[in-house]
């Protein structure tokens, strides 16, 4: 990661018509603001400020960019003004809604309407730390991936992939309604640029052919990082990185171990999408809404064998907690 942080704009200040009220977030290609607008209402705004090539310092509303970095700014800045305008025209209840995206201060910034709730990667965090064998519920993992699985299907209805999607990109709204955040088409082209410094895909969740140049990529590849989310959702813990599983696989018998946790179905699906080779998973994003939708079980289908190894398991994992081993 870069090695230095930018300043966040100052409170209060006016970008265009909105008015800086707070940031909200910010990672290695953006920042992130809660704002205003002119008539009070509030918005998110995401500012592309990639932090290995600008500088700001406090106070300052416009970054110095490096001039051997110029090039790679510039292409990167077209990147996210071109992601702005894909998903302006996107109007989609699990897509982040992005209601303008304008020039200033030399960057660009993509308006977008404010949700309240948390990241589905906080979600897990919040629950892994209860006493049970299911992070999230199979009831949840299903509700909440078939909504995600209409996003992602509107994204590449658009001729687009995302690329990123973790726990961390998935929002969960107050209601419960999962949004898609934080399309990755400005970071796909920096990559090409600046991948040497800059390690670009999320460890876990990044499909096998996002580590080579010459991979086709295509919804296969969004259908990788879907299975790694709902393997988080099982286990509170990303997977394993794609590249080192091609050495030595671990994914596969953790999810052997949900059996009796989850149903036989679910992990089933998951695996298929965690194939290593692409050929192997789903290709596309309705094939795994259709297997979520299509075999929910009321009771998940274990034997009354698997359920006991289950409960074991449970009862052990309890026991090491509770003498310190864990
Ligand atoms: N429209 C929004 N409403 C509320 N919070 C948002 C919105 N968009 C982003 N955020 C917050 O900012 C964080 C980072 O946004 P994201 O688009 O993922 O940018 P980054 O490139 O920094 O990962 C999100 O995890 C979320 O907490
Ligand atoms: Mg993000």
């Amino acid at each position: 990661m870069a090695s230095h942080v930018n300043s966040a704009l100052p409170e209060n200040a006016q970008i265009g018509d909105y008015r800086i009220v707070r940031k909200i977030s910010s990672g290695g290609f953006s920042i992130v603001y809660l704002a205003q607008d002119s008539a009070g209402g509030l918005v998110a705004i995401k500012e592309y400020m990639p932090a290995a090539l600008a500088r700001r310092g406090e106070g300052e509303l416009t970054p110095r960019i490096l001039p051997e970095h110029l090039n790679t700014y510039r292409v990167g800045l077209k990147c996210f003004f071109e992601e702005g305008r894909t998903l302006a025209s996107i109007y989609h209840p699990n897509i982040v809604r992005v209601l303008n995206f304008f020039r200033a201060n030399e960057t660009v910034y993509m308006v977008m309407s404010y949700e309240s709730g948390r990241s589905l990667q906080e979600h897990v965090v919040r629950n892994r730390s209860k006493d049970q064998k299911d992070v999230l519920s199979e009831r949840f993992i299903r509700r909440v991936f078939v909504q995600v699985m209409n996003g992602l299907r509107e994204v590449h209805s658009s001729r687009l992939l995302h690329l990123d999607v973790k726990p961390a990109n998935i929002y969960l709204r107050m209601d419960g309604t999962p949004i898609l955040l934080d399309f990755g088409a400005a970071r796909q082209t920096l990559q090409r640029d600046i991948s040497k410094t800059y390690p670009m895909y999320t460890p876990g969740y990044a499909a096998p052919e996002l580590y080579r140049r010459d991979a086709e990529l295509g919804p296969w590849t969004d259908v990788y990082s879907v299975g790694g989310c709902i393997y988080t959702c099982m286990s509170g813990l990303s997977p394993q990185e794609a590249d080192k599983r091609v050495r030595e696989d671990r994914v596969r018998a953790t999810l052997r171990g949900f059996r009796g946790i989850y149903s036989n179905a679910l992990i089933s699906l998951v695996e298929s999408c965690l194939a290593l080779n692409s050929l192997e998973r789903p290709q596309t994003v309705y094939a795994v809404q259709k297997e979520l939708l299509t075999n929910v079980m009321e009771f998940p289908e274990f034997t009354v064998t698997e359920r006991a190894v289950a409960k074991m398991r449970a009862m052990y994992e309890k026991i090491s907690r509770l003498v310190g081993r864990k």
